[in-house]
This record gives structure tokens, sequence and C-alpha cells, in this order.
């Protein structure tokens, strides 16, 4: 075994974590939702999620027979919504072209939506005890600076590899043991910003800290400022009641329920008279709130406004739903904060 085997496993055995929700098993279907859920978010974010996801989509079977409201509903706050209409697109799949079983081997599961190499290898190791190793963000960073490789790891050859060089640290047993120490190393000790060196395992073959590299390794993503977006929402309210108009399936929080928009330069009661047939009054405005996407920012100008006509009958994407109802439902972040600010008017 390799010593970086050895050391990591040993590392887990004493100071690895023990007790999430989702080691307690080897359901494939209960492993398989929490790394979908772990992409790109921390373990402290999603864990009150997977507990309240688990209880409602018990079984693959019940995520398929679910709408995808109903899905989105549940991940609702945690954000990358396409995560959530992937999962239930391959629960549809499992349960309709694998018979309720999951696929054992990486290559099939990889053909299920959501599911790419690196979670492909976690379930088949968590779930099958197979010798695979994954690679996400934690443990490309742990590479480089074990080894201190340059580079930029999202470019194709760097990832390659990183890729062959994970494989070839694999142990021939323990696998669970090791794979989950390479995700508690990564997120506990060797982690981007302030990693633990004084206390690490690793130390004394740690390329990156023989050359006091630590801080530039892995190297950053070439970044260029994002680009930022406005828009102004419309926050309509009749009595109690605000109105909602519920996002196409495609694009930014597809399916999701959201204000009404309309270009930040509009005059809201105009666009609101036009566009939805309401005759509105403005009430003051709320400060803009800023909310950043994977490829851009967004700036958001929140308008409250108050009907003042009878609101006739609006196309079915519309609808009028109490604040405390909203608040629950398949709503982005930053519209649950706009409700939450309305509340408490
Ligand atoms: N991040 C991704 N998968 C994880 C897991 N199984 N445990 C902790 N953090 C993770």
């Amino acid at each position: 075994m390799s010593t970086f085997a050895q050391k990591l496993i040993a590392w887990q055995q004493q100071y690895g974590r023990h007790d999430l929700p989702w080691q307690q098993t080897r359901d494939p279907y209960a492993i398989w939702v929490s790394e979908i859920m772990l992409q790109q978010t921390q373990v402290s974010a999603v864990i009150g999620y997977y507990g309240r996801f688990m209880a409602r989509f018990p079984t693959v079977q019940a995520l398929a027979q679910a709408s995808v409201d109903d899905v989105l509903q549940h991940w609702s706050g945690l954000g990358y919504y396409s995560r959530a209409r992937n999962l239930h697109h391959a629960a549809r799949t499992i349960v309709e072209t694998f018979n309720g079983d999951f696929p054992h081997d990486i290559t099939t599961l990889q053909t299920l939506k959501g599911i790419g190499r690196s979670t492909a290898a976690a379930i088949a190791v968590f779930a099958f005890d197979r010798h695979e190793t994954i690679l996400d963000g934690n443990v490309k960073r742990v590479l480089a600076r074990l080894y201190g490789i340059e580079g930029w790891p999202g470019l194709p050859q760097i990832e390659k590899q990183l890729w062959t060089l994970a494989e070839s640290l694999l142990p021939n047993t323990h696998l669970p043991s090791y794979v989950q120490g390479l995700m508690d190393f990564g997120a506990t000790l060797c982690t981007r910003s302030r990693p633990a060196c004084v206390r690490c395992p690793m130390q004394s073959e740690c390329r990156a800290w023989q050359t006091q590299q630590v801080a530039q390794l892995p190297t950053p993503k070439p970044r260029k400022a994002l680009p930022e977006k406005s828009v102004m929402m419309l926050m309509v309210m009749a009595g109690h009641r605000v109105l909602l108009e519920k996002r196409p399936s495609q694009g930014i929080w597809g399916g999701l329920w959201s204000f009404p928009e309309a270009p930040v330069n509009a005059i809201a009661t105009e666009f609101a008279q036009s566009v939805l047939d309401l005759t509105t009054e403005p009430q003051e405005t709320l400060p803009v709130l800023w909310h950043s996407f994977t490829h851009f920012k967004l700036a958001i100008t929140p308008q409250p406004l108050t009907v003042l006509s009878k609101p006739n009958g609006l196309p079915p994407q519309y609808q009028w739903i109490a604040i405390e109802e909203a608040i629950e439902a398949a709503i982005p972040t930053p519209v649950r904060t706009l409700l939450k600010t309305l509340m408490k008017h």
C-alpha cells in the first residue's frame, strides 16, 4: 500500500468524520442523494436538508413517483437546482431502466443524469466497496500540494494527470475509509485558505510544504471578473398575498417560484399594467440585493407594489400566494429573503 494511503487511513480512523447521517448506511440511494447534495455544498449546509429530503423521499421509488415541484421544494435554498432536477430524472431512469436497482459500476452510474466520474466513484466505493478513486475539488487541492503540481486543476491536461495520480495511490483494501479520508482530509485539514500543516501527517512528504508553496497551490483559475446583470423584482401585494410566477423549467432557477421581473429601468406600475394587467401603487423601495451565480452576479432591485384593481384572471404560471405559504414553497434564496422582509412590515 502506498505510504500516503496508509497514513490517510490511519488519519481517517483517528481524526476523520464517522457519524455523518449518510455514513450509517450502505444503501446506494441514501449515499447517492448525499453525494449530490454535497456537490459544491458544505456538510454543515447539507445536514438539515438531507434529513428532510430522506424523510419525504425514503426510496428511489418514492423519488421517482414524486413531482419535480415537490423535489424542488425540498431543495429550495440549497442552490444549483439542476442537481434536484437531475436527481429526479435519474430516479425515474433507475426505476424504469434498471428495475429500481442501482448500477454498481462507474461506467453505468455515469450514464445517469448528474453523476460524473467522481460522484460515480464515491457511490461505487461507499455502497459497493468498489476499487475506484474520487477526484473532487478538495482532492485536487490535496494532490496538487502533496506532489507540487502546478497549473489550474480544471485544465484537461492537469486534470488527467491528477486522475492518473489518484488512481495510482489507491489501496487494495479499506476503500471506504480511504475515500472518506480523502474527503475529510481535504475538507478539514488541507483546507484552501488556512491548512493545518503543523499537524499534518503528510508534512514530511508534502512537496508544497518543502518548497513553501502551500499558499500558491493549487494554481487558481485564471479569473475574469464576473459579469453583472440587473433586474427589477415586482413584489405585488394584494392584502396578505403576493404574486409569484413559476419560472420556465429551463434556465436560471428553472421550475422555481419567483417574483415577476421587469427591466431595472422600467416604471414598475406601467409594467404591471401592461404586462400583468394590474393597476398598482408603488410602495417604498427596498435596498438592492446581490446574488451570485457561477457565471454572473445579479443585482436585484425589489419594488413593492400594492394592487388597486381587483385582480383579474392571470395566466396559470402566476399565483397569488399567502406570504407564510410562499416562504415554504420552492423559491430561490433571494426571493425568500425578500418575502421575510415583507413579513416584518
Ligand atoms: N463531500 C462529498 N461527499 C462527502 C461525504 N460522503 N462526506 C463528507 N463530505 C463529502
